[in-house]
Formats: structure tokens, C-alpha cells, sequence
């Protein structure tokens, strides 16, 4: 039922908002009711004290008296029993149903410059299949090869669950089945000028943005996730982001890890060699397990130190790949009040107060985000961080050229999977490095592994290869256009 505008009027002006109403006069009912809708959904007691926090008050960075590195597993080596033990109790919990894999896609992938959820880019050079697809084939040989169902849930934002939903069901779930695959929307918060005020998108409706991928706390427990994960017996979930193709999802290593340290959270870390990486940093603050972003590495200038041979002190970067156990989502949850909140200063298009359209050259308000990251520090018990694979692990797609973009990780993947071939004995010519000099893609679906490729491409007899080639999810071969004629 509609909220009465009276009642709307009386609550936006007892948080000094009235000015959201100020062209209530010449819109239709419809679009009256599109404004009530979205200002009915604000939650006004913690936009006033976000406001009040970060916009009326600069607050100042958190001091720390002392900040150390976080313990590190190493890259997973299959050479070590501790590793063997780790990989064959994460495929345990696989094979008994106890694992669901959690996507955040909500993010609005603004620096692509893609018109469309990032994770329907077509990043498959080759083949052209999607982010979406690459993941879903990984499941897909999960699921066949422990036997089990690996729930997806997929976080999506109001801007853009439809576009994600309707590109799931023209791709038929990629065969998962549409009742494993959950898509739960994040909440939108209002954006605010430099003064704290609402600003509008249109004469009727707020500016708004996703909450950020901390928002996946509140949503997994208010959309139905937990309750899901409890229908199904999962006690474990992992989580990483649609931007990352190369992504091992739900590994047996990680996953085992953290069952075994009995861990609430767990993290991979990735070896930081820059300073200014634009990843965030694992470290023990005052003796509390946190995350600084690497927007605020300059606060904290014991993050910026180098050993003798001028690597990081600190350089366990964050790929946004972890491990949670339902119980200590459902605690945060529990506690979600406290959890921190971040505001970033960004270019919002909007209608000023004369009723014009403004697209602002330079950041002119602000968003409000929270990061799933500061789940840390609500840990009780030791987090795992495990080193992750130098190679066919982070491949994150930021923008189309330059660094984490499309160009590069697609030359990650040709000498990932390129390794692969020539470990396979396929006739392919190498560059300098050993790797094919042209583009490679595997099917996820077929092979998993430089292992499982090579154990399934015995006695094989390959074509001459002279140009990129696709391997299929039944490992058939295809070819990009300019090599079909080779
Ligand atoms: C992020 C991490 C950084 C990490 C890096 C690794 C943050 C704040 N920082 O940086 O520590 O080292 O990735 O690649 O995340 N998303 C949502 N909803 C939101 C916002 C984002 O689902 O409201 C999703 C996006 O779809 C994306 C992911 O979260 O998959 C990351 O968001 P992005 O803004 O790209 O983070 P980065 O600045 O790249």
C-alpha cells in the first residue's frame, strides 16, 4: 500500500529532506508513486547518522599503535602433505552437499565502460562467452566430479537483477538448473550532496547506489540465502566477485583449509611486489584482524615499508576470495549495526534545484558503501590466509586496457591455459616464454586443471594448431575466424 504522502512529508522534514518534494506539483500519480516508493525504502535513522558521521564531521582515520603482517599459508603445493590433507577435506565437504558458492554482481562496472552486468561480457576472446559462463562451467565440473549441488548465489543490485536474470535465462542457466541458482538483491542507499542532502536522479525518484558488497550480509539473511543454505545442509560458503575470470571456484585446498583450522572467515592472499597495488592490505591491527583498502594506505605509512630486498613488509594483497561459515554470517548479521561504513566522493548525475539535467565533470556528492572485508573484525578465532596460485587464479577486469583489464587477463589466460597444451603435447608453436603466441581458451567444463586437461587429452591426435583455438566443454576443438582457414 502506498505510503501516504503526508506521512512522507512529515518524515523527510523531520530529517531536513523536505527539498525531495520539491516538484511533487507537476508529476503525474504515477510518477508520485514511483517518488514514494523510493523514499519509502530509505532507512532514515542510519542515512542520518551516515550524514552526520562523514559528512557534517570529517572524521579522522582510525588510530593503530601497532600494526603487524598477517600469517601466511604458501601457494598451495601438492607436493605437501599439508596441503594433500587440506585439498581432501575440502573435497569431503564438496561431496556431502555442505558447500554453496556466493557471487557478488552488483557492483555498476562503471570503469568497463560495458553497457550491460559485467558479468555478461563477452570475455572469451574466442568463443565469446561470458564471465557468467566461465563460472558456471567451474561449478558445472564441480558438481560432476564430487557428485553434489553447488547452490549459486548470485548478489545482484536493483540496476541490474532484471538484465542479470534475463541473460541467465536466454543462456538456460547454463544447465545448473534454474532452482540452483539464487539471485538476492543488495539495498540501494541515497546519494548525498557536499551539504548531506538527497539528491534526485529525475523529478521523481532518488539518486541511489548499491550498498556495497557488505551489503551481501544483511541480504543474504533478509532474502532468503541462510534460510536456504539451512534447506539444503550447507554449512560453508565461498565467495568472490563476478570480475575475476580466472577464479578457482569453491577449491577443494582453500575450502579444506579452513574446515581444518576451524576457521570463521578465510582469505587468500595474493603476494603483493608493488607498494601501490590498487589491492587492499591483510594486517593485525592492535591485534584485531582487518583489511585496509588501498585508498587508505597513505594513513597508515607502516603499510608502505620494504624488507632489505625492497619487497613489502606487508604484501598480503587482497583478490577478494573467501570462506565463510554460515554460523558466522548469521553472528555479523546478528551484530550488523556496528559494521563499519565508507563513503566515497563520486561524479552523480542529477536534477538540480531548477529542475535541470546536470552531468557533473568532477566528483560533486557522495556514496555510501560498506565492504565485506570488515567481517574480520568481527572474527573470534584465527582467519586462514592462504597464499593463492601465481598463475590461473586473479585475473580481475576493472577496465578494457591497462592494468586488471580485459587485454590483460586475457594474456594471463593464453599462457594459463596455453601452458596446458604444450604440457599436453598439442603441436603449437611458443614464444620466448614457452607459451603459445596466439590466444587460448579451455571449457572449465572440460578441464579444471593442467592435470585434468592432460589426463583427458591422452592419446589424443591434435591438429597442427597455428592460431588461437577454443577447447569445448566436450573437448572439442574451434577456432577464432582468422585461424579457420589455417
Ligand atoms: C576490490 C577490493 C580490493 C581488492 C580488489 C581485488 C573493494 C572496496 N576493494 O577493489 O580490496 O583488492 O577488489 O580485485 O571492494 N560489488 C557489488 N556491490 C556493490 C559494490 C561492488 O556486488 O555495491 C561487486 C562488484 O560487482 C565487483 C566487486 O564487488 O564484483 C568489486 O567491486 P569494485 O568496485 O570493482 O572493487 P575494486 O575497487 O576493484
Amino acid at each position: 500500500m502506498a505510503i501516504r504522502v503526508e506521512d512522507l512529508r512529515e518524515t523527510l522534514e523531520q530529517y531536513g529532506q523536505e527539498h525531495v518534494l520539491r516538484f511533487w506539483d507537476n508529476l503525474t500519480a504515477e510518477e508520485r508513486g514511483v517518488l514514494q516508493e523510493s523514499v519509502a525504502t530509505v532507512d532514515f535513522p542510519l542515512m542520518a547518522r551516515l550524514i552526520d558521521e562523514w559528512i557534517h564531521n570529517e572524521p579522522s582515520a582510525e588510530h593503530f599503535s601497532c600494526i603487524d603482517p598477517v600469517d601466511v599459508i604458501p601457494e598451495p603445493d601438492m607436493s605437501h602433505g599439508d596441503t594433500v590433507e587440506a585439498f581432501e577435506t575440502g573435497e569431503v565437504r564438496l561431496a556431502e552437499g555442505r558447500v554453496g558458492v556466493i557471487m557478488v554482481a552488483g557492483g555498476q562496472g562503471t570503469r568497463l565502460g560495458f553497457d550491460g552486468p559485467k558479468g555478461a561480457y563477452p570475455v572469451g576472446s574466442i568463443t565469446g562467452k561470458s564471465l557468467f559462463q566461465y563460472h558456471a562451467e567451474k561449478i558445472l565440473n564441480l558438481e560432476r566430479r564430487y557428485r553434489c549441488i553447488l547452490p549459486w548465489y548470485i548478489m545482484v543490485s536493483g540496476a541490474n537483477e532484471a538484465a542479470t536474470r534475463e541473460f541467465f535465462e536466454a543462456n538456460q542457466y547454463f544447465g545448473l538448473g534454474r532452482e540452483n541458482v539464487y539471485f538476492f538483491q543488495q539495498d540501494m542507499v541515497p546519494c548525498v550532496d557536499e551539504h548531506g542532502r538527497f539528491m534526485l536522479e529525475e523529478p521523481c525518484r532518488l539518486a541511489k547506489s548499491p550498498n556495497g558488497h557488505g551489503g551481501c550480509i544483511p541480504a543474504l539473511a533478509e532474502r532468503g540465502v541462510i534460510a536456504d543454505c539451512h534447506a539444503r545442509g550447507i554449512d560453508t560458503l565461498t565467495y568472490f566477485q563476478v570480475d575475476n575470470w580466472a577464479v578457482q571456484v569453491a577449491d577443494p585446498v582453500f575450502i579444506g583449509y579452513h574446515v581444518r583450522q576451524g576457521s570463521e572467515m578465510s582469505s587468500k592472499v595474493r603476494r603483493k611486489t608493488e607498494l601501490r597495488e590498487p589491492v587492499g592490505v591483510h594486517c593485525l591491527c592492535d591485534g584485531q584482524y582487518r583489511l585496509i583498502e588501498y585508498s587508505e594506505l597513505d594513513f597508515y605509512p607502516q603499510l608502505l615499508e620494504v624488507d632489505a630486498r625492497g619487497n613489502p613488509v606487508h604484501f598480503a594483497g587482497n583478490p577478494a576470495m573467501h570462506v565463510f561459515s554460515v554460523p558466522f554470517i548469521e553472528r555479523v548479521y546478528a551484530n550488523y549495526q556496528q559494521f563499519p561504513w565508507h563513503r566515497a566522493h563520486k561524479k552523480i548525475p542529477h536534477v538540480d534545484s531548477a529542475g535541470n539535467y546536470v552531468r557533473p565533470d568532477g566528483p560533486n556528492g557522495y556514496k555510501f558503501e560498506t565492504f565485506i572485508f570488515d567481517a574480520l573484525q568481527f572474527v573470534e578465532r584465527a582467519p586462514v590466509n592462504l597464499e593463492l596460485r601465481a598463475m590461473g587464479e586473479y585475473t580481475p577486469i576493472k577496465q578494457f586496457e591497462g592494468a586488471g583489464s580485459v587485454l590483460e587477463a586475457r594474456d594471463h589466460m593464453r599462457r594459463h591455459w596455453g601452458a596446458w597444451l604444450v604440457e599436453a603435447g598439442a603441436p603449437v608453436p611458443k614464444d620466448a616464454e614457452g607459451y603459445p603466441p596466439f590466444d587460448v581458451e579451455i571449457s572449465p567444463a572440460y578441464a579444471l586443471s593442467k592435470e585434468e586437461f592432460v589426463l583427458k587429452s591422452h592419446g589424443r591426435h591434435w591438429p597442427a594448431i597455428n592460431g588461437p583455438i577454443a577447447i569445448g566443454a566436450g573437448g572439442e576443438i574451434s577456432w577464432a575466424e582468422a585461424n579457420a582457414s589455417a
